[in-house]
């Protein structure tokens, strides 16, 4: 595990870029797990940028993100669809047809569920899944829990994960209770992950997931058991990780 401490939210998202920019020129036919959120939201726009300066090309990259809201459409501002093309689709020159979410409007959880890790499956191995960190410990939409959901799942939102959302909704009322989500088996096999992490409410589930027990009741744990992960944190978010654990490789 390589954690890269950075000063802050800037920096964080300008390291995270750079490690996929690197990754999409070394093989520009990558495949890469995205997520949503306020984390990677600076590191979509330092990519954009560094496409609009001809630096970056993504038309050869395939896209599959971690999860989507059940029951919100496409054209719902909250719904990961739209902040994907609002954030990075629209702004690059990324062939829309190559890149996946689950789909939110399918009802039917079992059938989603299954399609969407057959799905991910037949395209093939990430080649880097970019994951942000829950204040409760979650990756993806994987809640605390008593086991590890293995494939792609309908998750009952935690209380917690609706309170932290919520300021994306006009009222709590409106954030959906369900959601989609790749499992912890789906995100482990990707070849690498780099996770982004920022700010103070985050230091104790970075700090459970860096040197806690490996358990469902931290999602975020089960970094510890993959062999190519790089946390780019800024100093908030890692203030409660011990100084041993930052040199670590
Ligand atoms: C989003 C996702 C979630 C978020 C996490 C942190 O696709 O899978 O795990 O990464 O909830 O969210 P923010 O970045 O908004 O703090």
């Amino acid at each position: 595990m390589r954690i890269y401490k950075t000063k802050d939210y800037d920096e964080m998202s300008r390291v995270a870029a750079n490690i996929i920019s690197a990754q999409i020129i070394l093989k520009p036919e990558s495949m890469l797990g995205l997520a949503t959120g306020s984390s990677p939201i600076g590191v979509y726009e330092q990519l954009v940028k560094w496409y609009e300066k001809g630096d970056l090309d993504f038309s050869n990259v395939t896209t599959v993100n971690l999860d989507e809201y059940k029951g919100l459409p496409k054209e719902n501002e909250q719904s990961y669809y739209y902040f994907m093309h609002e954030h990075l689709f629209d702004k690059v020159n990324i062939n829309v047809e190559n890149t996946y979410l689950p789909d939110g409007m399918n009802l039917d959880s079992e059938a989603e569920a299954t399609r969407y890790e057959a799905l991910v499956k037949s395209l093939g191995i990430v080649d880097l899944q970019l994951l942000g960190l829950g204040r409760n410990g979650h990756i993806g939409f994987n809640e605390p829990g008593d086991i590890f959901e293995k494939a792609t799942h309908c998750v009952t939102l935690k209380e917690s994960t609706i309170d932290a959302n919520k300021r994306f909704f006009d009222s709590i009322d409106d954030v959906p209770k369900q959601a989609y989500s790749m499992g912890i088996g789906t995100i482990l096999r990707s070849k690498k992950l780099l996770v982004v992490v920022s700010g103070e409410e985050k230091a104790q589930a970075l700090k459970d997931s860096i040197c806690g027990e490996v358990t469902p009741q931290v999602p975020g744990s089960i970094l510890q058991f993959h062999n190519d992960v790089t946390i780019v944190a800024d100093e908030a978010a890692l203030s409660l990780v011990p100084e041993e654990y930052l040199s670590q490789k």
